[in-house]
């Protein structure tokens, strides 16, 4: 029946990952590898990403093996990430999976990377309510700030994304004015414990607009201003901290505004799903907690490793495609999509 269990792998940003899932969601190994190359230059290198995958990726595939105590015969399916995300990524760890699909002769599945993180809430364990569809996903991430409808495998509904940049990306650029370091979105957060979220008055762009869009550069243009020409020695930790409060602040109040409307775009889903590494961001998520309950939803977050770009939400995704095929009496071909 269902070609498992299935080794995934991601490589579309700047984590090298790489999981083996049974089909009915037991995850039997989990590695992901941070790269580090990057932090001198204060956010991603696509070249220096897609070397590092090169070099990490046939230990870190061996490793995950071994972790789960299976040879590579035992594997039903291999998947991988194959788009959207850096190319050179993308291309490394999609090779890797179609050489080893290949050699064993089994199905390649060829995952995309947003389907990943919407169908993360449904593996078992995560959603109380398992995450029926369909469902209402807020996806944000330092490369993506999307509201999705997710009606089913394969059937997803854009309502609306970011115009400019991504939420992390925000995060990212106003921990830098402050000289905080990247990636910036945990740093901005704790220094933000220590400040006033009503301190320093920024603007909600596209607040209160028709739709379910998100601007964030006009924000980030509003706390550039609000820096003194001396970046950082000249700002108190008070006043580094105040205006970090008050960014993330605008950020959630932005986040639940655009929350409103996308809910009058798809009235009845049966739960509210975050997912992206800004998910992980305490606040927000007790914002989008109360938010749920004032609207009588069910709220899931997938925990932290999961939120952020991981090899096991690919091999989810991979599981939920082949058991939507099957359930159609669909083959498995062995190049659902050659495709990227
Ligand atoms: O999902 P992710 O690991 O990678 C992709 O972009 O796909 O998300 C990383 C982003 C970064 O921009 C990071 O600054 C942000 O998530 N982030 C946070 C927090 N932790 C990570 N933003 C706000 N608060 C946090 N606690
Ligand atoms: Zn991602």
């Amino acid at each position: 029946e269902m070609p498992t269990p299935v080794m995934a792998i991601e490589s579309s940003c700047d984590d090298t990952a790489c999981a083996i899932v049974t089909g009915d969601g037991r995850i039997l190994a989990d590695a992901t590898l941070s790269q580090s190359g990057h932090v001198p230059f204060g956010g991603v290198v696509p070249e220096i990403a897609a070397r590092a995958h090169l070099s990490a990726l046939p230990a870190l595939v061996r490793d995950t093996l071994e972790a789960a105590g299976l040879r590579a015969r035992d594997l039903g399916a291999i998947a991988a990430s194959c788009g959207p995300g850096l190319i050179g990524g993308l291309i490394v760890g999609a090779d890797m999976g179609k050489g080893m699909a290949l050699a064993l002769d089994r199905p390649f599945i060829a995952v995309n990377h947003i389907e990943a993180h919407a169908l993360t809430a449904r593996l078992p364990g995560i959603a109380a309510n398992g995450a029926p569809f369909p469902y209402l996903l807020l996806l944000v991430s330092g490369g993506h700030c999307q509201c999705i409808a997710v009606e089913g495998v394969g059937h997803y509904r854009r309502l609306g994304g970011t115009i400019d940049d991504a939420a992390g990306e925000a995060f990212d650029k106003v921990a830098k004015m402050l000289g905080l370091g990247w990636p910036g979105g945990p740093a901005v957060e704790s220094l933000a414990r220590e400040g006033d979220p009503g301190a320093v008055a920024l603007p909600r762009p596209l607040m209160g607009r028709p739709g379910c869009d998100f601007s964030f550069s006009g924000l980030k243009t509003a706390v550039a201003q609000k820096l003194p020409a001396q970046v950082r020695t000249a700002l108190t930790r008070q006043q580094a901290a105040d205006l970090a409060a008050s960014f993330q602040q605008a950020v959630s109040d932005i986040v639940i505004d655009r929350l409103g409307h996308a809910l009058d775009m798809m009235p009845r889903p049966t739960t509210l799903v975050v997912a992206g590494g800004v998910a992980a961001n305490g606040m927000l998520r007790a914002r989008l907690r109360d938010f749920a309950a004032m609207h009588d939803l069910p709220f899931a977050a997938p925990p932290l490793r999961l939120c952020t770009d991981n090899a096991v939400m690919v091999a989810w995704a991979a599981i939920e495609t082949m058991r939507a095929r099957l359930a159609l009496g669909l083959p498995i071909p062995d190049d659902i999509a050659m495709r990227p």
